[in-house]
C-alpha cells in the first residue's frame, strides 16, 4: 500500500494530508457501476494518482472486471492502481457481534429457531452498511489521492447514513450513562418485560456504529471532495429508480456530480437494434429533463463484455475527454432543495434563463413536471411531498421555488 504522505515527512511535524477525492458509484443492479467505477479508478491512476478501489457490494465482481485476484486487503492492480473488496461477513462480525449475541439469544429465548434469530438480527441493509463503513478507514489513512466505490446496488444503503443527528444524540444522550441507565433499567427489565439486559459489548457496538455513522456523513457531505455518480441505462424503469435515489441524495445534502447512461447503442448497429436506438433517443431526454444540470456522461453499448484493462480502457475514453482530469468534480451543487416549513415544504430549482410567465408545472403521482422556455424538469417528489399540492411558485435569479401544502389549507 502507498506510504501516507503524513508518515514519511515525519509524525507530527506536517498538517495532516488532505482527504483523498472521493467518488460513490450506485444504480440498480446489473447496470455497470463495477465497469464504470473501474475504468474511472484505472483512468485516475493513470494520471499518476494514487488510486483505491473499493468494492463495498456483497456480491463481488471487482475482480471479475479488473481480471485479478482482489483481497479484502488493499491489493496493487497495476502502477498506483491498488484494489479491495470489502467482506461483508468480516464488516459485520466486527461491527455488530455484540448486539448479535445478545438479541440472538432474546429471540431464541422467546421460541424463534436460531437460524431466523441470526437473520433478525440484522436489519435490511445494515451488512451493506457495514461495508460501506470501511470507506471511513482507507479515507483517513492519508495513502491515497482518489478513492473509487462500486456501491451495492442499493440507494436504502444511504438512506441509513441519512441520520446522523439520531447517531449523535445517542453517542451524547444515553451511551455516556450507559451504567446509570443499566442500573435503574434492570429491575423494569427483568418484571416488566422479562427480557435478559444487553452488556457492555452491546453498547460498544452501537458507540462504534454512532460514532462511524457520524465519521461517514461527515465524508458524504464533504462536497468539495466526495460525489456520488448515479449509472443507469436508457430504459424507463431504470431511470426512474435512478430519479429517486437522485431525490434522496438531495434531500440528504449529497451532490450528485454526474450521471453515467450505460450501455446506449451507438450508431449502425443494423435494422434489428434501430428501433431500440430509437427508444433509448426518447429515454435519454427523460435523462436529460430528470438530472440537468448535472452532466450526463454516455458510454456505448460494446460488441463484447467490459472486462480487463483494454475494455475498461474504452469505458474509460467514453467516460472522459482527452485531457480531462478523471477526478474532476463535474458538478458542485446540490441540484434540487427540499427545505421542511412547519407542515408544508419548499421545493428550490435552479431553472436558468426563463421568465416567471413562460413556468408551467404539473404533478403526476410522485412525478413533478416543470416546464420552461423550452425546458423541462422532471422531478421525483419524496413520498412526503407528494401528499401535499404546489399552491404557489416564485422565481428569482434563475432558481424557482415551489411552496407545497395540504390541500385543504
Ligand atoms: N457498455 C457496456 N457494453 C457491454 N457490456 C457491458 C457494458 N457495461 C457493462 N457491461 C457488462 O454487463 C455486465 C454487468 O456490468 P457490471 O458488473 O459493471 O454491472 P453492475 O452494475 O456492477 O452489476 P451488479 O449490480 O451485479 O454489481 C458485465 O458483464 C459487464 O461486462
Ligand atoms: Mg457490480
Amino acid at each position: 500500500m502507498p506510504a501516507a504522505r503524513a508518515s514519511r515527512a515525519g509524525a507530527g511535524q506536517e498538517p495532516p494530508p488532505a482527504p483523498p477525492r472521493t467518488i460513490l458509484y450506485t444504480g440498480k443492479g446489473g447496470v455497470g457501476k463495477t465497469s464504470v467505477a473501474a475504468a474511472t479508478a484505472r483512468a485516475c491512476a493513470a494520471g499518476g494518482a494514487r488510486t483505491l478501489i473499493i468494492s463495498t457490494d456483497p456480491a463481488h465482481s471487482l475482480a471479475d472486471s479488473l481480471q485479478l485476484p482482489v483481497a479484502d486487503v488493499p491489493t496493487r492492480v497495476d502502477g498506483s492502481l491498488w484494489a479491495v473488496q470489502v467482506e461483508a461477513h468480516a464488516e459485520l462480525a466486527r461491527h455488530w457481534a455484540g448486539v448479535q449475541g445478545w438479541l440472538g439469544e432474546l429471540l431464541v429465548d422467546r421460541g424463534i429457531d436460531r437460524i431466523t434469530a441470526e437473520e433478525l438480527t440484522v436489519p435490511p441493509g445494515m451488512d451493506e452498511l457495514f461495508s460501506l463503513l470501511a470507506l471511513q478507514e482507507h479515507h483517513a489513512s492519508g495513502a491515497w489521492d482518489v478513492i473509487i466505490v462500486d456501491c451495492a446496488p442499493t440507494g436504502e444503503t444511504l438512506r441509513l447514513l441519512s441520520f446522523p443527528e439520531a447517531a449523535r444524540w445517542w453517542l451524547e444522550r444515553v451511551f455516556p450513562f450507559e451504567r446509570t441507565i443499566l442500573a435503574a433499567a434492570a429491575p423494569l427489565a427483568r418484571t416488566v418485560l422479562d427480557i435478559p439486559l444487553p452488556g457492555g459489548e452491546v453498547f460498544t457496538d452501537m458507540r462504534r456504529v454512532s460514532a462511524n455513522l457520524i465519521a461517514m456523513h461527515e465524508i458524504l457531505r464533504d462536497s468539495e471532495r466526495t460525489t456520488l455518480r448515479l449509472v443507469m441505462n436508457p430504459d424507463r424503469m431504470v431511470i426512474g429508480e435512478a430519479m429517486r435515489t437522485f431525490t434522496y441524495l438531495n434531500l440528504y445534502g449529497y451532490v450528485t456530480d454526474a450521471v453515467v447512461v450505460n450501455r446506449v447503442f451507438p450508431e449502425g448497429v443494423g435494422a434489428y437494434f434501430e428501433r431500440w436506438r430509437g427508444v433509448q433517443e426518447e429515454q435519454l431526454q427523460l435523462v436529460s429533463s430528470a438530472f440537468a444540470p448535472v452532466p450526463i456522461l454516455r458510454v456505448p453499448y460494446f460488441e463484447q463484455e467490459v472486462l480487463g484493462t483494454t475494455m475498461l480502457g474504452r469505458v474509460g475514453d467514453a467516460l472522459f475527454e482527452e485531457g480531462q482530469d478523471p477526478a474532476a468534480v463535474l458538478h458542485r451543487e446540490i441540484t434540487q432543495q427540499i427545505i421542511a416549513d412547519g407542515d408544508g415544504a419548499l421545493l428550490r430549482i435552479p431553472i436558468p434563463f426563463t421568465r416567471k410567465e413562460e413556468i408551467g408545472l404539473k404533478q403526476v403521482g410522485l412525478e413533478l413536471v416543470v416546464t420552461a422556455a423550452g425546458q423541462r424538469r422532471t422531478i421525483m417528489l419524496p413520498p412526503k411531498l407528494a401528499a401535499l399540492s404546489p399552491t404557489a411558485a416564485r422565481y428569482e435569479d434563475g432558481i424557482l421555488e415551489i411552496t407545497f401544502r395540504r390541500a385543504s389549507e
